[in-house]
């Protein structure tokens, strides 16, 4: 089975994530050139939550970048909510990766000096929401993932699985329809990895996009299905019933 197959979801509606052929090619033409990714077809709609599994250097953390719009494909296209990726410039890639994908990092990336509610606002700012909204938001962010009362605590006075959170809460505060999350449970324990999957679940329920890649395949059976990447290729892993 091929990786378009979509589960349940109607016919009409417009994937999130909408990928045909792509091919990624680094250092083309040269001695270090690296067939990355091979003819990769994905579909994803709104409310899926998606594992990406597959050897080291199989491809997975190229696509996902693909995906999130930090790297141009070598051949393929790429709809992003309906928005053909290949037509835009920079400055419009900057606004489309701001409005509907947010970004969850292994190593959290907070910023040490601030505190959660600022780690949290920080996209704001570029975003130019006025600064008693994005301290509203941000807020209102923290307590969606469990951390209102850790609000000016530092990274440093928080436990892994609450960086995490204030993480997540940072690429959700513009509310963008697709979070990407690479290896986000890798450096947690199990307790703590089950909260994150629970939260990613929730916002599944709440009709978000999340699209996760991970070594664990006890992580991948949260999710709704499973794709497999080898050696550049994606295909829907079967599952037992
Ligand atoms: N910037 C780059 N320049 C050249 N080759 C690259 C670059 N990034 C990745 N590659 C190569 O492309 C292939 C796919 O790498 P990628 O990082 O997508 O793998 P991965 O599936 O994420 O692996 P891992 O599980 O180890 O993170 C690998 O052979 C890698 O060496
Ligand atoms: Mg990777």
């Amino acid at each position: 089975m091929s990786a378009v197959a979509g589960a349940a979801h109607a016919e009409a509606a417009t994937p999130v994530i909408d990928i045909r052929k792509l091919g990624k090619v680094y250092s083309p033409g040269s001695e270090a050139e690296v067939v990355a990714l091979k003819g990769v077809d994905m579909r994803v709609f709104r409310g899926e939550f998606v594992a990406i599994m597959g050897p080291s250097g199989s491809g997975k953390s190229t696509l996902m970048n693909l995906i999130g719009c930090l790297d141009t494909p070598t051949s393929g296209s790429y709809h992003c909510d309906g928005v053909d990726v290949s037509t835009l410039d920079a400055e419009e890639l900057a606004q489309l990766r701001l409005d509907k994908i947010g970004f969850v990092f292994q190593g959290f990336n907070l910023l040490p000096r601030m505190n959660a509610l600022e780690n949290v606002a920080m996209p704001l700012g570029y975003a130019r929401v006025p600064p008693h909204e994005r301290a509203q938001r941000a807020q209102e962010a923290l307590a969606a993932v469990g951390l209102a009362e850790r609000a000016n605590h530092r990274p440093s006075e928080l436990s892994g699985g609450q960086q995490q959170r204030v993480a997540i809460a940072r690429a959700l505060i513009n509310r963008p329809p697709l979070l990407l999350a690479d290896e986000p449970t890798g450096a947690l324990d199990s307790k703590t990895g089950e909260e994150i999957l629970a939260l990613f679940k929730r916002l599944r329920d709440e009709d978000h996009t999340v699209v996760l890649i991970t070594h664990d395949a006890d992580v991948a059976a949260h999710a709704d299905r499973t794709l497999v990447m080898r050696d550049g290729e994606l295909h829907e892993q079967e599952r037992g019933t």
